[in-house]
């Protein structure tokens, strides 16, 4: 287990205070993490809204004529979406771009409790085709190529204009015809320059020390800002923006900024220097034409003084303690570390006259490639958790797309691992109506989203990636200006199989869903693997599930502790702190507890499954076949120090309209099945009803007949349980259902019945009892 400090260290208090930004910010959102104004809810699509027939009439209408005369003759109020006017310019635009603004963009809402976009129900078989990229037929929707080609790339071997940094100038050229041609990127530009004006109008980011979570919030909004600031000056000429940016780079390294100038950029959390770096040389890079002599030389000095020079400390002085990042972590931290200190020297390549740039680019490659390119294991699971493959996957496509961009290659950061291209899939399955989001959630995530998709769309020929990502609410963002590729059509759900099942044995989980854009689908994510080699993000969960359902989650995480908790990282160990805290015990998990002790840390269980592997069609309103199905089974016995046996099986019955959970267990001391949900909890016999706003989810134990108990219980540690080092956080609004059995021999099922609308009682199935070894496909019909 690698030593790991995310954010404390051993024995510092909690800081008092919590950062400005936080559950009482207005764009803070408590589930995701994120900084997001919302998007407002748009009036219906006119292909909605005029119906499938007139639609179809419009789209051969403008493929014929090659003019959006739809948008503007029906409806003035969508035209955010793209429509605007015909004129000359745009007729001369291929008509598949025209198609695609008549279109404009698939999602029409983001749901603001779990920000996850909204899909029409309807048909369009003009728009919902299979993924696929067309550069060759869709001139105007299409990348000009890069004249910058070195034949024998070198990390130390700069293209010869500016910007050098992920967006060259012959991208920025080609950007406003690209943004008239589509409605996405349309969006993404008034976003973002939305958001700017929104920032112009803060003041610069105020120091703020979060305890041992440093100042990486900080570091990361000042980042968000500079690659909004810069932005909106290539893209209006308006200078206000360089002055703002120069408002907020002096800000960063002024006196007020911090206790001294020896830990400025707070290098004992490496991350903050990582990220300080990165945001340092966009603003160098992206406005380099416009900053004077002097104000480059004093970005490119505090650069190197704060940030650069810290880094070559981090990789060769083995008195410094906080390089550690660097030896054998395929966690985010390498991937933010050497990221951020790639874009800071590849900025200043050739103007450093200190040497320090071209020695860092000589390591952090070859680093990178060996731990941050691991993250994925050899299922594209990430590592550390869900929520942390969007620190790691940003750091990684920010670092890739910087060297192709400057030097013309990725060195293999993108093939050094075989296994990197499917963690876009790890990433979409991952997703149902939030996140599985398993063990540490993470900081606040301000510049950091999940758009390295758009980059690993392109890179590994995998159009769904790009087509899943552009309608989610984190997409307007700089980056996607120039990974996006919009020459992509089609549906991401389109042909995509409704389960899969990642079975590295380092992860071992299973995603299942009823539908990919019903807003109200069935989801249920379960996961085996194992409690170690996750660092130290992980919690004691091995048979831990979500369910989510009629648009609500029913069963669902708890997330991460307060990371300035005593001991909160400090190991992973059997008898570590980190298990004394409720969030991470197994108590804190939906699983199984035996004699309310934790599941050991040496857990090596196996899993099966089986799949009628269901593939959704083109439509977004998908009618499971009645033998659609999906199950999963874990061994996990080696959990348990205190049972004989542990298996666990879930399935998807009924068309994947209902759920079995289904427990075989001989243990020596008592059993607890437990779930944690924000339900309300009415338990009668062995039926329980649990109530989230309007809808209702029926919980049921069919069998056995008796022997057994069920309690609703808060979510916090038994008051027999070893004390934390300081206390527990509260779970407010949240119930454990407790199903309580003696020791000895149980065979448990509990059938989850959500109360769809228009589902009747009798509609609902019992399944047959069935031994978990002798499931299969067949075995419940
Ligand atoms: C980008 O957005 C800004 C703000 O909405 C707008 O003024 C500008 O015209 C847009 N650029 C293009 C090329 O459409
Ligand atoms: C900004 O200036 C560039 C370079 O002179 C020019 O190509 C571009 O059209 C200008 N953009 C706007 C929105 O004025
Ligand atoms: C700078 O501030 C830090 C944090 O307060 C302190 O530990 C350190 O000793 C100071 N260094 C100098 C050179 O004053
Ligand atoms: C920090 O460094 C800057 C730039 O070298 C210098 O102007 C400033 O006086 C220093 N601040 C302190 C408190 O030493
Ligand atoms: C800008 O705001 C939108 C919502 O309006 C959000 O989705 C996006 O992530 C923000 N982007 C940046 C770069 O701040
Ligand atoms: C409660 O709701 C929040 C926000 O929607 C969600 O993130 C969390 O996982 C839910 N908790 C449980 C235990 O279901």
């Amino acid at each position: 287990m690698a030593a790991h400090y995310d954010s404390i260290q051993n024995g510092q208090q909690p800081a008092a205070g919590r950062t400005p930004y936080g559950s009482g910010d207005p764009y803070y959102n408590e589930s995701t993490g994120f900084i997001t104004p919302q998007r407002p809810r748009k009036g219906l699509s006119p292909w909605i809204k005029f119906g499938l027939p007139v639609l179809i009439l419009v789209i051969i209408g403008a493929v014929v004529g090659g003019v959006v005369g739809s948008r503007k003759s029906n409806d003035s109020s969508a035209s955010s979406n793209g429509g605007k006017g015909t004129s000359s310019g745009e007729a001369a635009a291929s008509s598949a771009a025209s198609v695609k603004n008549a279109i404009g963009q698939f999602a029409t809402a983001t749901d603001s409790q779990y920000m996850r976009p909204i899909y029409p129900s309807t048909t369009n078989t003009a728009a919902f085709t299979s993924p696929t990229f067309n550069p060759s037929n869709n001139a105007a929707l299409s990348w000009p190529e890069d004249s910058f080609k070195p034949s024998n790339p070198s990390v130390l071997s700069v293209r010869p204009d500016r910007p050098r940094l992920i967006a060259p100038a012959y991208k920025w050229q080609a950007l406003p015809n690209l943004i008239q041609n589509d409605p996405y990127m349309k969006y993404w530009n008034d976003t973002i320059i939305r958001n700017a004006t929104d920032y112009y109008g803060r003041d610069p980011v105020r120091y703020f020390m979060d305890g041992d979570s440093g100042i990486l919030d900080n570091a990361r909004e000042i980042k968000m800002r500079i690659k909004a600031f810069a932005y909106a000056y290539r893209l209006t000429n308006d200078t206000k923006w360089v002055d703002r940016t120069w408002r907020e780079v002096s800000n960063a390294v002024s006196d007020s900024f911090g206790p001294n100038n020896s830990t400025k950029w707070n290098p004992n959390h490496f991350l903050d220097v990582g990220e300080f770096s990165a945001a340092f040389g966009i603003a160098y890079d992206w406005l380099y034409d416009l900053w004077t002599d002097d104000q480059r030389t004093q970005i490119r000095n505090n650069l190197i003084t704060y940030g650069l020079q810290n880094g070559v400390s981090a990789y060769t002085d083995s008195t410094v303690s906080f390089g550690w990042w660097r030896n054998n972590i395929n966690g985010n931290w390498n991937c933010v570390c050497n990221g951020g200190l790639t874009l800071g020297s590849l900025a200043i390549l050739n103007d450093d006259t200190t040497g320090v740039a071209r020695q860092l680019l000589g390591l952090t490659v070859d680093n990178a490639k060996q731990n941050c390119a691991q993250g994925p294991s050899t299922d594209g699971t990430w590592s550390e958790t869900a929520n942390y493959w969007y620190f790691g996957t940003t750091g990684h496509a920010e670092m890739t797309a910087a060297l192709i961009s400057a030097t013309g290659s990725d060195y293999g950061m993108l093939t050094a691992n075989k296994n990197f291209q499917l963690t876009g899939f790890y990433h979409m399955y991952a997703t149902g109506n939030t996140l599985f989001d398993w063990g540490d959630h993470g900081p606040n995530k301000f510049s950091t989203t999940a758009n390295g998709m758009f980059l690993y769309a392109t890179a590994y020929n995998q159009p769904q990636y790009a087509l899943f990502q552009r309608d989610q609410h984190d997409a307007a963002d700089p980056w996607s200006m120039f990974w996006y590729d919009p020459s992509v059509s089609g549906a991401f759900w389109d042909g995509l199989a409704l389960d899969r099942f990642f079975d590295d044995p380092q992860d071992q989980w299973a995603s299942m869903r009823s539908s990919w854009t019903a807003q109200d689908a069935l989801y249920v994510g379960v996961k085996a693997g194992t409690n170690e080699n996750h660092q130290t993000h992980n919690d004691l969960d091995v048979g831990d599930f979500v369910l989510d359902a009629m648009g609500t989650r029913w069963a669902g995480e708890l997330g991460s502790g307060d990371y300035r908790s005593i001991n909160y990282f400090s190991s992973g160990a059997q008898d570590a702190d980190r298990w004394k805290y409720y969030r991470k015990m197994t108590e804190g998990q939906n699983t199984i507890l035996i004699n309310q002790q934790n599941q050991l840390i040496t857990a090596a269980p196996s899993v099966k499954h089986g799949s009628s592997d269901t593939k959704q069609g083109s439509s977004t309103v998908f009618d499971v076949p009645s033998d659609s199905t999906a199950f999963w089974t874990t061994d996990m016995t080696s959990a348990y120090s205190n049972a004989q046996s542990v298996k666990r099986g879930v399935r998807l019955i009924n068309g994947r309209k209902q759920v079995l959970i289904q427990d075989e267990i001989n243990a020596q001391s008592a059993i607890q099945w437990r779930m944690h949900t924000n339900a309300t909890v009415a338990i009668d016999g062995s039926t329980v009803t649990l109530k989230i706003d309007d809808k209702t989810m029926q919980m049921k134990v069919i069998s056995p007949a008796s022997g057994f108990t069920i309690t609703r219980t808060e979510a916090k540690r038994f008051d027999s349980d070893p004390t934390p080092p300081v206390p527990d956080q509260d779970n407010p609004g949240v119930s454990v259902v407790v199903i309580s059995m003696e020791a000895g021999t149980v065979n448990l099922q509990v059938l989850f019945n959500p109360q769809w609308a228009g589902m009747s009682d009798s509609d609902f199935k019992t399944p047959p009892s069935v031994a978990i070894d002798s499931w299969s496909l067949t075995s419940h019909n």
